[in-house]
Protein backbone atom coordinates (compact mmCIF):
# COMPACT_ATOMS: atom_id res chain seq x y z
CA UNK A 1 0.00 0.00 0.00
CA UNK A 2 1.17 3.22 -0.92
CA UNK A 3 1.12 6.20 1.61
CA UNK A 4 -0.55 9.64 0.90
CA UNK A 5 1.95 12.67 0.56
CA UNK A 6 0.30 15.52 -0.24
CA UNK A 7 2.05 18.73 1.30
CA UNK A 8 5.92 18.09 1.38
CA UNK A 9 8.20 20.01 2.99
CA UNK A 10 11.64 19.15 1.42
CA UNK A 11 14.61 21.00 3.74
CA UNK A 12 17.38 21.76 1.98
CA UNK A 13 15.82 21.62 -1.45
CA UNK A 14 18.58 24.59 -2.56
CA UNK A 15 21.30 22.07 -2.10
CA UNK A 16 22.71 19.16 -4.61
CA UNK A 17 19.97 16.37 -3.71
CA UNK A 18 17.29 18.34 -2.85
CA UNK A 19 17.23 20.30 -6.06
CA UNK A 20 17.34 17.15 -7.96
CA UNK A 21 14.63 15.47 -5.81
CA UNK A 22 12.58 18.07 -6.59
CA UNK A 23 13.06 18.03 -10.35
CA UNK A 24 12.51 14.32 -9.78
CA UNK A 25 9.50 14.47 -8.24
CA UNK A 26 7.65 17.21 -10.29
CA UNK A 27 9.06 15.71 -13.86
CA UNK A 28 9.53 12.02 -13.11
CA UNK A 29 6.94 11.11 -10.77
CA UNK A 30 3.21 11.15 -11.00
CA UNK A 31 3.42 13.15 -7.22
CA UNK A 32 0.41 15.50 -7.85
CA UNK A 33 0.51 17.20 -4.23
CA UNK A 34 2.75 20.52 -3.29
CA UNK A 35 6.74 21.26 -2.10
CA UNK A 36 7.21 23.69 0.71
CA UNK A 37 11.02 23.98 0.25
CA UNK A 38 12.81 25.36 3.26
CA UNK A 39 16.08 26.26 3.24
CA UNK A 40 18.65 28.85 4.94
CA UNK A 41 20.52 29.15 1.53
CA UNK A 42 23.89 28.22 3.23
CA UNK A 43 27.22 29.00 0.94
CA UNK A 44 26.05 25.09 -0.49
CA UNK A 45 22.12 26.21 -1.27
CA UNK A 46 21.40 28.00 -4.67
CA UNK A 47 17.99 29.38 -5.74
CA UNK A 48 19.24 29.42 -9.47
CA UNK A 49 18.89 25.60 -9.66
CA UNK A 50 15.33 25.68 -9.29
CA UNK A 51 14.77 28.70 -11.30
CA UNK A 52 12.99 26.31 -13.60
CA UNK A 53 10.61 24.76 -11.14
CA UNK A 54 9.45 28.66 -9.70
CA UNK A 55 8.76 29.42 -13.33
CA UNK A 56 6.11 26.47 -13.99
CA UNK A 57 4.74 25.72 -10.49
CA UNK A 58 5.60 28.52 -8.43
CA UNK A 59 3.20 30.79 -7.64
CA UNK A 60 3.28 33.13 -9.88
CA UNK A 61 4.26 29.88 -12.32
CA UNK A 62 1.92 29.05 -15.59
CA UNK A 63 -1.54 28.97 -15.01
CA UNK A 64 -2.93 25.10 -13.62
CA UNK A 65 0.55 24.73 -11.72
CA UNK A 66 0.97 27.36 -10.20
CA UNK A 67 1.41 27.32 -6.47
CA UNK A 68 2.32 23.71 -6.00
CA UNK A 69 6.33 24.86 -4.98
CA UNK A 70 6.43 27.07 -2.82
CA UNK A 71 10.32 28.40 -1.22
CA UNK A 72 10.59 29.47 2.04
CA UNK A 73 14.13 31.09 3.62
CA UNK A 74 14.24 29.78 6.81
CA UNK A 75 16.68 28.00 9.54
CA UNK A 76 15.27 24.70 10.94
CA UNK A 77 16.79 25.41 14.00
CA UNK A 78 14.03 28.53 14.54
CA UNK A 79 11.57 26.47 16.00
CA UNK A 80 9.16 28.98 15.87
CA UNK A 81 9.60 29.74 12.11
CA UNK A 82 9.14 25.80 11.62
CA UNK A 83 5.89 25.53 13.66
CA UNK A 84 4.82 28.68 11.61
CA UNK A 85 5.28 26.69 8.37
CA UNK A 86 3.71 22.90 9.23
CA UNK A 87 0.98 24.71 10.21
CA UNK A 88 0.60 27.73 7.29
CA UNK A 89 0.91 24.96 4.37
CA UNK A 90 -0.93 21.94 6.54
CA UNK A 91 2.32 19.66 6.18
CA UNK A 92 1.58 16.28 6.48
CA UNK A 93 5.27 14.43 5.13
CA UNK A 94 8.83 16.17 5.60
CA UNK A 95 11.89 14.78 4.09
CA UNK A 96 14.93 16.20 5.64
CA UNK A 97 18.02 16.94 3.15
CA UNK A 98 19.41 19.99 4.97
CA UNK A 99 22.40 19.69 6.28
CA UNK A 100 26.15 20.94 6.37
CA UNK A 101 27.98 17.99 4.57
CA UNK A 102 31.32 18.18 3.36
CA UNK A 103 33.81 16.48 5.99
CA UNK A 104 36.60 18.57 5.19
CA UNK A 105 34.65 21.53 6.35
CA UNK A 106 33.66 19.64 9.57
CA UNK A 107 37.57 19.33 10.73
CA UNK A 108 38.15 22.56 9.93
CA UNK A 109 34.93 23.98 12.13
CA UNK A 110 32.35 21.24 13.63
CA UNK A 111 30.28 23.76 15.43
CA UNK A 112 28.56 24.86 12.26
CA UNK A 113 27.80 20.31 11.83
CA UNK A 114 26.24 20.37 15.09
CA UNK A 115 23.37 22.64 15.01
CA UNK A 116 22.53 22.58 11.36
CA UNK A 117 22.52 18.43 11.78
CA UNK A 118 22.22 17.97 15.72
CA UNK A 119 19.98 20.88 16.80
CA UNK A 120 18.40 21.43 13.49
CA UNK A 121 17.39 18.21 13.20
CA UNK A 122 15.98 18.07 16.76
CA UNK A 123 14.21 21.08 16.44
CA UNK A 124 12.19 20.12 13.11
CA UNK A 125 11.39 16.67 15.31
CA UNK A 126 10.29 18.84 18.21
CA UNK A 127 7.77 21.03 15.55
CA UNK A 128 6.46 18.02 13.70
CA UNK A 129 5.75 16.66 17.63
CA UNK A 130 3.68 19.33 18.16
CA UNK A 131 1.88 20.00 15.06
CA UNK A 132 1.52 16.03 14.17
CA UNK A 133 -0.10 15.26 17.47
CA UNK A 134 -3.59 15.47 18.97
CA UNK A 135 -4.32 16.41 23.04
CA UNK A 136 -3.62 12.96 24.26
CA UNK A 137 -0.17 13.04 22.24
CA UNK A 138 -1.39 10.41 19.43
CA UNK A 139 0.13 11.27 15.64
CA UNK A 140 -2.47 11.92 12.87
CA UNK A 141 -2.11 8.10 10.30
CA UNK A 142 -1.39 10.67 7.76
CA UNK A 143 2.10 11.88 8.48
CA UNK A 144 5.64 10.96 7.77
CA UNK A 145 9.07 12.15 8.19
CA UNK A 146 11.58 10.60 6.17
CA UNK A 147 15.18 11.30 7.55
CA UNK A 148 18.14 11.30 4.63
CA UNK A 149 21.46 10.12 5.91
CA UNK A 150 24.73 8.98 4.74
CA UNK A 151 26.90 5.29 4.81
CA UNK A 152 29.32 7.63 6.44
CA UNK A 153 27.99 6.96 10.01
CA UNK A 154 29.01 2.99 9.96
CA UNK A 155 32.71 4.22 10.33
CA UNK A 156 35.09 2.38 8.09
CA UNK A 157 35.49 -1.15 5.94
CA UNK A 158 38.60 -2.88 5.50
CA UNK A 159 39.30 -4.72 2.31
CA UNK A 160 36.08 -7.00 3.17
CA UNK A 161 32.42 -6.64 3.55
CA UNK A 162 29.75 -4.02 3.09
CA UNK A 163 27.58 -1.96 5.81
CA UNK A 164 24.24 -3.13 6.36
CA UNK A 165 21.38 -1.72 7.72
CA UNK A 166 22.21 -3.32 11.01
CA UNK A 167 25.83 -2.69 11.22
CA UNK A 168 26.61 -0.97 14.62
CA UNK A 169 27.41 3.25 14.00
CA UNK A 170 30.69 3.93 14.30
CA UNK A 171 31.26 7.36 12.79
CA UNK A 172 34.81 9.17 12.71
CA UNK A 173 34.42 12.65 11.44
CA UNK A 174 32.85 15.19 12.74
CA UNK A 175 30.30 15.52 9.67
CA UNK A 176 29.54 11.71 10.20
CA UNK A 177 29.14 11.91 14.60
CA UNK A 178 26.66 14.67 13.76
CA UNK A 179 24.45 12.55 11.12
CA UNK A 180 24.71 9.81 13.02
CA UNK A 181 23.33 11.77 16.14
CA UNK A 182 20.40 12.69 14.16
CA UNK A 183 19.73 9.13 13.01
CA UNK A 184 19.61 8.37 16.76
CA UNK A 185 17.45 11.51 17.59
CA UNK A 186 15.03 10.25 14.56
CA UNK A 187 14.59 6.40 16.17
CA UNK A 188 14.33 7.87 19.75
CA UNK A 189 11.22 9.52 18.30
CA UNK A 190 10.10 6.98 16.57
CA UNK A 191 10.27 4.77 19.62
CA UNK A 192 9.67 7.41 22.34
CA UNK A 193 6.41 9.32 21.01
CA UNK A 194 5.46 7.15 18.07
CA UNK A 195 6.33 9.55 15.31
CA UNK A 196 5.82 7.64 12.26
CA UNK A 197 9.56 7.84 10.22
CA UNK A 198 11.62 6.38 7.55
CA UNK A 199 15.38 6.71 7.41
CA UNK A 200 17.76 5.99 4.27
CA UNK A 201 21.48 6.11 4.68
CA UNK A 202 23.04 6.04 1.08
CA UNK A 203 26.48 5.86 -0.34
CA UNK A 204 28.57 8.81 -2.25
CA UNK A 205 26.07 10.80 -4.53
CA UNK A 206 27.41 12.55 -8.11
CA UNK A 207 25.21 14.40 -10.57
CA UNK A 208 24.36 17.84 -11.61
CA UNK A 209 24.12 20.86 -8.91
CA UNK A 210 26.51 19.38 -6.57
CA UNK A 211 28.91 21.78 -4.88
CA UNK A 212 32.15 21.88 -6.16
CA UNK A 213 34.30 21.05 -3.21
CA UNK A 214 33.07 17.57 -3.50
CA UNK A 215 35.40 15.25 -5.32
CA UNK A 216 33.99 14.63 -8.60
CA UNK A 217 32.95 18.01 -9.52
CA UNK A 218 36.05 19.70 -8.02
CA UNK A 219 37.98 17.32 -10.11
CA UNK A 220 36.21 18.26 -13.34
CA UNK A 221 36.12 21.88 -13.04
CA UNK A 222 39.97 21.57 -12.09
CA UNK A 223 40.60 19.74 -15.42
CA UNK A 224 38.59 22.28 -17.53
CA UNK A 225 40.48 25.23 -15.71
CA UNK A 226 44.12 23.16 -16.06
CA UNK A 227 44.88 23.14 -12.20
CA UNK A 228 46.27 20.43 -10.50
CA UNK A 229 43.90 17.79 -9.44
CA UNK A 230 44.17 16.77 -5.20
CA UNK A 231 44.35 13.46 -4.52
CA UNK A 232 44.64 12.97 -0.48
CA UNK A 233 47.06 10.26 0.50
CA UNK A 234 47.99 7.10 -1.25
CA UNK A 235 44.53 7.81 -3.45
CA UNK A 236 43.87 4.18 -2.81
CA UNK A 237 40.43 5.14 -0.28
CA UNK A 238 37.53 3.16 -1.72
CA UNK A 239 33.85 4.87 -1.78
CA UNK A 240 30.46 3.09 -3.57
CA UNK A 241 29.30 5.58 -6.08
CA UNK A 242 25.53 6.35 -6.79
CA UNK A 243 23.63 8.87 -9.50
CA UNK A 244 21.73 11.36 -7.72
CA UNK A 245 18.54 10.87 -9.56
CA UNK A 246 18.97 6.82 -8.39
CA UNK A 247 19.04 7.82 -4.79
CA UNK A 248 16.09 9.40 -5.26
CA UNK A 249 14.15 7.03 -7.02
CA UNK A 250 15.17 5.07 -4.05
CA UNK A 251 13.97 8.16 -1.20
CA UNK A 252 10.69 8.08 -3.38
CA UNK A 253 10.13 4.87 -2.83
CA UNK A 254 10.55 4.18 0.53
CA UNK A 255 8.46 7.70 1.61
CA UNK A 256 5.91 5.74 0.13
CA UNK A 257 6.39 1.96 0.59
CA UNK A 258 8.43 1.61 3.05
CA UNK A 259 7.83 0.30 6.35
CA UNK A 260 7.35 2.81 9.34
CA UNK A 261 9.77 2.86 12.03
CA UNK A 262 12.50 1.09 9.12
CA UNK A 263 16.11 2.10 8.04
CA UNK A 264 17.50 1.20 4.25
CA UNK A 265 20.76 1.61 2.98
CA UNK A 266 20.65 2.61 -0.61
CA UNK A 267 24.45 2.01 -2.05
CA UNK A 268 25.13 2.21 -5.87
CA UNK A 269 27.14 -1.16 -5.68
CA UNK A 270 29.90 0.45 -7.67
CA UNK A 271 33.04 0.68 -5.50
CA UNK A 272 36.16 3.14 -7.04
CA UNK A 273 39.72 3.53 -5.60
CA UNK A 274 39.75 7.51 -5.78
CA UNK A 275 42.92 7.59 -8.25
CA UNK A 276 41.19 5.22 -10.61
CA UNK A 277 37.89 6.86 -10.55
CA UNK A 278 39.81 9.90 -11.40
CA UNK A 279 41.57 8.31 -14.47
CA UNK A 280 38.40 6.83 -15.71
CA UNK A 281 36.90 11.13 -15.27
CA UNK A 282 40.05 11.72 -16.96
CA UNK A 283 38.84 9.72 -19.93
CA UNK A 284 35.52 11.60 -19.98
CA UNK A 285 36.83 15.13 -19.54
CA UNK A 286 39.40 14.40 -22.80
CA UNK A 287 36.98 13.06 -25.16
CA UNK A 288 34.47 15.98 -24.16
CA UNK A 289 36.88 18.81 -24.17
CA UNK A 290 39.64 17.50 -26.92
CA UNK A 291 42.33 17.88 -24.17
CA UNK A 292 44.89 15.31 -24.20
CA UNK A 293 44.69 12.40 -22.06
CA UNK A 294 48.26 12.96 -21.13
CA UNK A 295 48.26 16.57 -20.19
CA UNK A 296 44.98 16.16 -17.92
CA UNK A 297 46.94 13.33 -16.11
CA UNK A 298 49.87 15.71 -15.27
CA UNK A 299 47.72 17.97 -12.94
CA UNK A 300 47.39 14.89 -11.00
CA UNK A 301 48.83 16.00 -7.33
CA UNK A 302 49.26 13.67 -4.09
CA UNK A 303 48.54 15.98 -1.33
CA UNK A 304 48.46 15.72 2.27
CA UNK A 305 45.97 12.98 3.87
CA UNK A 306 42.60 14.41 5.38
CA UNK A 307 42.63 13.58 8.97
CA UNK A 308 41.24 10.19 10.12
CA UNK A 309 40.50 9.59 6.64
CA UNK A 310 37.76 6.49 5.97
CA UNK A 311 39.57 3.92 3.94
CA UNK A 312 36.07 2.61 2.20
CA UNK A 313 33.09 2.51 2.24
CA UNK A 314 30.60 -0.42 0.57
CA UNK A 315 26.88 -0.26 0.87
CA UNK A 316 24.89 -3.54 1.30
CA UNK A 317 21.49 -2.25 -0.47
CA UNK A 318 19.54 -5.92 -0.43
CA UNK A 319 16.76 -5.07 2.12
CA UNK A 320 15.80 -2.09 -0.39
CA UNK A 321 16.03 -4.10 -3.42
CA UNK A 322 14.09 -7.19 -2.19
CA UNK A 323 11.49 -5.28 -0.19
CA UNK A 324 10.79 -2.29 -1.84
CA UNK A 325 11.86 -3.75 -6.25
CA UNK A 326 14.39 -0.67 -6.16
CA UNK A 327 16.91 -0.58 -8.80
CA UNK A 328 19.38 1.87 -10.48
CA UNK A 329 18.19 3.10 -14.02
CA UNK A 330 21.70 4.44 -14.59
CA UNK A 331 24.78 2.73 -15.46
CA UNK A 332 28.14 4.46 -14.20
CA UNK A 333 29.44 5.44 -17.67
CA UNK A 334 25.96 7.38 -18.52
CA UNK A 335 26.21 9.30 -15.20
CA UNK A 336 29.58 10.01 -15.03
CA UNK A 337 29.08 11.38 -19.25
CA UNK A 338 25.80 13.69 -18.15
CA UNK A 339 27.76 15.00 -14.93
CA UNK A 340 30.74 16.27 -16.83
CA UNK A 341 28.63 17.70 -19.53
CA UNK A 342 26.84 19.43 -17.16
CA UNK A 343 29.28 20.78 -15.51
CA UNK A 344 31.05 21.87 -18.80
CA UNK A 345 28.01 23.46 -20.11
CA UNK A 346 26.92 25.73 -16.43
CA UNK A 347 29.61 28.04 -16.19
CA UNK A 348 27.12 30.44 -14.82
CA UNK A 349 25.84 28.37 -11.93
CA UNK A 350 29.42 27.62 -11.03
CA UNK A 351 30.66 30.84 -10.45
CA UNK A 352 27.71 32.25 -8.67
CA UNK A 353 27.47 29.31 -6.42
CA UNK A 354 31.69 29.87 -5.47
CA UNK A 355 31.38 33.21 -5.28
CA UNK A 356 28.25 32.99 -3.12
CA UNK A 357 26.44 35.28 -5.44
CA UNK A 358 22.98 33.89 -3.99
CA UNK A 359 23.75 34.57 -0.04
CA UNK A 360 25.06 38.09 -1.23
CA UNK A 361 22.05 38.57 -3.00
CA UNK A 362 19.96 37.36 -0.44
CA UNK A 363 21.70 39.61 2.75
CA UNK A 364 20.64 42.97 0.41
CA UNK A 365 17.13 41.87 -0.90
CA UNK A 366 15.51 38.89 0.42
CA UNK A 367 12.89 40.01 2.81
CA UNK A 368 12.96 37.49 5.44
CA UNK A 369 8.76 36.38 6.08
P1 LIG B 1 24.43 20.25 0.31
O1 LIG B 1 25.50 20.73 1.23
O2 LIG B 1 24.62 20.35 -1.16
O3 LIG B 1 23.04 21.00 0.64
C1 LIG B 1 22.61 21.24 1.94
C2 LIG B 1 21.48 22.26 1.87
O4 LIG B 1 21.01 22.48 3.22
C3 LIG B 1 21.91 23.63 1.34
O5 LIG B 1 20.97 24.10 0.39
C4 LIG B 1 21.93 24.52 2.57
O6 LIG B 1 21.64 25.88 2.27
C5 LIG B 1 20.84 23.88 3.43
N1 LIG B 1 21.03 24.17 4.87
C6 LIG B 1 22.17 24.07 5.59
N2 LIG B 1 21.94 24.46 6.86
C7 LIG B 1 20.62 24.77 6.95
C8 LIG B 1 19.78 25.23 8.00
N3 LIG B 1 20.26 25.43 9.24
N4 LIG B 1 18.48 25.46 7.74
C9 LIG B 1 17.97 25.25 6.49
N5 LIG B 1 18.73 24.85 5.45
C10 LIG B 1 20.04 24.60 5.67
O7 LIG B 1 24.16 18.74 0.76
P2 LIG B 1 23.73 17.48 -0.13
O8 LIG B 1 24.95 16.85 -0.69
O9 LIG B 1 22.60 17.86 -0.99
O10 LIG B 1 23.22 16.51 1.03
C11 LIG B 1 21.84 16.49 1.41
C12 LIG B 1 21.65 15.44 2.49
O11 LIG B 1 22.05 14.16 2.01
C13 LIG B 1 22.48 15.69 3.75
O12 LIG B 1 21.69 15.39 4.86
C14 LIG B 1 23.65 14.72 3.63
O13 LIG B 1 24.12 14.33 4.89
C15 LIG B 1 22.98 13.56 2.90
N6 LIG B 1 23.86 12.71 2.06
C16 LIG B 1 24.67 13.27 1.13
C17 LIG B 1 25.46 12.45 0.31
C18 LIG B 1 26.33 13.03 -0.77
O14 LIG B 1 27.08 12.29 -1.41
N7 LIG B 1 26.28 14.33 -1.04
C19 LIG B 1 25.41 11.05 0.48
C20 LIG B 1 24.56 10.52 1.47
C21 LIG B 1 23.78 11.35 2.24
P1 LIG C 1 34.23 13.69 -0.86
O1 LIG C 1 33.65 14.01 -2.21
O2 LIG C 1 34.64 14.81 0.03
O3 LIG C 1 33.18 12.73 -0.13
P2 LIG C 1 33.33 11.89 1.27
O4 LIG C 1 34.56 12.30 1.98
O5 LIG C 1 32.10 12.31 1.99
O6 LIG C 1 33.33 10.46 0.85
O7 LIG C 1 35.50 12.76 -1.07
C1 LIG C 1 35.41 11.51 -1.76
C2 LIG C 1 36.77 10.85 -1.66
O8 LIG C 1 37.73 11.62 -2.41
C3 LIG C 1 37.33 10.78 -0.25
O9 LIG C 1 38.07 9.56 -0.11
C4 LIG C 1 38.29 11.96 -0.17
C5 LIG C 1 38.81 12.07 -1.59
N1 LIG C 1 39.16 13.42 -2.06
C6 LIG C 1 40.42 13.65 -2.65
O10 LIG C 1 41.26 12.74 -2.77
N2 LIG C 1 40.69 14.90 -3.10
C7 LIG C 1 39.80 15.93 -2.98
O11 LIG C 1 40.12 17.08 -3.39
C8 LIG C 1 38.53 15.68 -2.38
C9 LIG C 1 37.51 16.77 -2.22
C10 LIG C 1 38.24 14.40 -1.94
Amino acid sequence: MSRKLKNILVTGGAGFIGTNFIYYLFRKTNFTGRIINVDLLTYAGNLESLEAVEAEYGTGGTEGKAGRYVFEHADICDGKRMAKILRQYDIDTVVHFAAESHVDRSILGPEAFLRTNVTGTFTLLEAVRAYWTDKDGKFRDDVLFHHISTDEVYGSLGKEGYFKETTPYSPRSPYSASKASSDHLLMAYHHTYGLPVTLSNCSNNYGPFQFPEKLIPLMILNMQQGKPLPVYGDGKFIRDWLYVEDHNSAVWMIMNKGRTGEKYNIGGENEWENIRLLEKLIEIVASQTGKSVDSLKKLITYVKDRPGHDRRYAIDCSKLKSELGWKQAHTFEEGLQNTVEWYLNHNDWISHIRNGEYTKWLENNYQNR
